[in-house]
């Protein structure tokens, strides 16, 4: 039943998960959601795991790398999901970014045909990105204590600046009508909880060949550039570590992140 391409979980827009999401939270504006989130914690606000802290707007929002993350007021999807994996080995860590990964895009591909995953966890349509993802974890001597999974996904913008504009794509541009916010959300969550459940159950295989089957230019020959040489290349997959192995020149190489930038398909 996991993963299917029409879930059925989901009827009247109502939620049948066991926790993600049930405590849900919204919120018309925030600075970030993941800074909000952050903050009732620090409260040490006793807080289910699962809470989903939703908001319409968000006045600083916060991509990977120091970046911001831009979204126009009540059009899109910015939330975060609080998680306590603390059963999750620190050096498996890269299993729960699959786990999100694999969520997001199962749960898109309920809407759309065409998403894949970009190393290590942008959520593209065709060669456009339509959602990120910001990880935030709290680490206690050699376990997590919690972690703070901040997604934002473009829904229905209609428009990008121009900087982004070659970059991002929203569901409202690729199905020229608007998708009900809630009705995602809800996938979403939906789709989490069955990944999150599986990594629970250590079933990392499993959700590691989910990834690997839905990567971006998988088994695709590519333009890479690492320390500023430019090279072609073809992504066989990612380790169970997080490292991307690219095959180069009949070899299978392996790259942290920032260490290999993805240029052009040939
Ligand atoms: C990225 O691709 O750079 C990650 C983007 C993550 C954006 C989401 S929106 C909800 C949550 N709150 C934030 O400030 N950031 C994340």
């Amino acid at each position: 039943m996991i993963f299917n391409k029409y879930n059925q979980h989901l009827q009247n827009n109502t939620l049948s998960t066991l926790f993600v999401g049930q405590n849900l939270i919204k919120l018309l504006k925030v600075d970030s959601t993941n800074n909000y989130l952050k903050n009732l914690l620090s409260n040490s606000e006793p807080l289910p795991e699962g809470t989903v802290i939703m908001a319409d707007e968000q006045y600083a929002g916060r991509g990977q790398q120091e970046n911001t993350w831009q979204a126009t007021p009540g059009k899109n999807l910015t939330f975060s999901i609080l998680l306590n994996p603390t059963f999750l080995p620190l050096n498996q860590q890269f299993m729960l970014n699959m786990a999100v990964s694999v969520a997001l895009q199962n749960a898109l591909q309920t809407f759309i045909i065409g998403v894949s995953i970009k190393w290590p966890n942008d959520i593209y349509y065709k060669k456009k990105k339509i959602g990120g993802v910001l990880i935030e974890n709290t680490i206690i001597g050699t376990s997590f204590k919690n972690t703070v999974v901040g997604i934002g996904i473009n829904v229905n913008e209609q428009f990008f600046s121009q900087d982004l504009k070659d970059k991002a794509i929203s569901l409202h541009q690729i199905l020229r009508q608007d998708v009900d916010i809630t009705k995602l959300l809800l996938q979403i969550c939906v789709s989490l909880e069955q990944a999150y459940l599986q990594l629970k159950a250590k079933n990392f295989t499993f959700l590691r060949n989910i990834y690997n089957a839905n990567l971006y230019q998988l088994n695709i020959k590519a333009s890479y550039r690492q320390n500023g040489e430019v090279f072609d290349g073809t992504i066989l997959g990612v380790s169970t570590m997080g490292k991307l192995i690219v095959q180069k020149d009949h070899k299978p190489l392996e790259f942290n992140f920032k260490e290999i930038e993805f240029l052009n398909t040939i």
